[in-house]
């Protein structure tokens, strides 16, 4: 299997970060909501760092995937597929890039106004160039805790898609992001 993308398979390395940040925003939504019904006190901080630890991570993987991305193919949409619905595939995926930059940014604000830099498990932390504000932390809470439900919204609208060209239209859109296609 090859490390780079064909015109008509994802190479490994795509696939890999596809998966990882896949699990990594299905976790990160499970515990910021976790968190979000806790009482203040050391569990609800334990829960916070571990979410943004996991957080610093992901961004990071997504800023490779993305430089990736464009550094190779794209594979095309497979042969034959209606318009709308390649045009659908693409709106999807390209809201998916941005909602999921756009939490990681809110994330990172709320910690960055808040004073602090974004951790790594408490190996280490990056410093992030924002002066602490107590209006801003409070303005990008509210954008953290509203951008997680479209993002939610688009996961549910993407798995759906790839099911429907599995199941129903029996291509090997789901194939070429596992196995891969002979
Ligand atoms: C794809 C990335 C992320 C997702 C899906 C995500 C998801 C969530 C969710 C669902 C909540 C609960 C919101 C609520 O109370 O309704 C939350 C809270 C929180 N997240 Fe994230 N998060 C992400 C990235 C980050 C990053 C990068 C950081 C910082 C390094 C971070 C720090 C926090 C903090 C401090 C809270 C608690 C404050 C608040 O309620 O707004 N998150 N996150
Ligand atoms: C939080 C979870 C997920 C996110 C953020 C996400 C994001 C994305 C993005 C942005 C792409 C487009 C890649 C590109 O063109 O550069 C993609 C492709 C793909 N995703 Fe996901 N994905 C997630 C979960 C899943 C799940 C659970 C499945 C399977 C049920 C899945 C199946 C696929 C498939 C099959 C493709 C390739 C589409 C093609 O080759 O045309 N994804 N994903």
């Amino acid at each position: 299997m090859s490390l780079r993308n064909t015109a008509t398979q994802w190479g490994s390395l795509a696939k890999a970060l596809h998966w990882i940040i896949a699990i990594g925003v299905f976790v990160l939504i499970y515990l910021g909501l976790e968190q979000a019904g806790m009482e203040r006190g050391d569990e609800k901080s334990r829960i916070r760092f571990i979410h943004a630890s996991i957080a610093t991570i992901v961004l990071l993987l997504m800023t490779i995937r993305v430089v990736w991305r464009f550094m190779n193919e794209t594979p095309a949409h497979p042969q034959g597929m209606a318009r709308v619905q390649a045009l659908a595939a693409d709106l999807v995926h390209w809201g998916l890039y941005i909602v999921v930059f756009l939490q990681l940014l809110a994330g990172a604000m709320v910690t960055g106004t808040g004073g602090r830099g974004l951790p790594v498990f408490g190996l280490f932390s990056i410093p992030l160039p924002v002066a602490e504000d107590h209006d801003a932390h409070e303005f990008w809470e509210e954008v953290h805790e509203f951008v997680w439900k479209p993002l939610a919204a688009l996961v549910v609208l993407h798995i759906l898609g790839a099911l429907y060209n599995h199941f129903v239209v029996k291509n090997d859109v789901l194939r070429r992001m596992t196995h891969g296609v002979k």
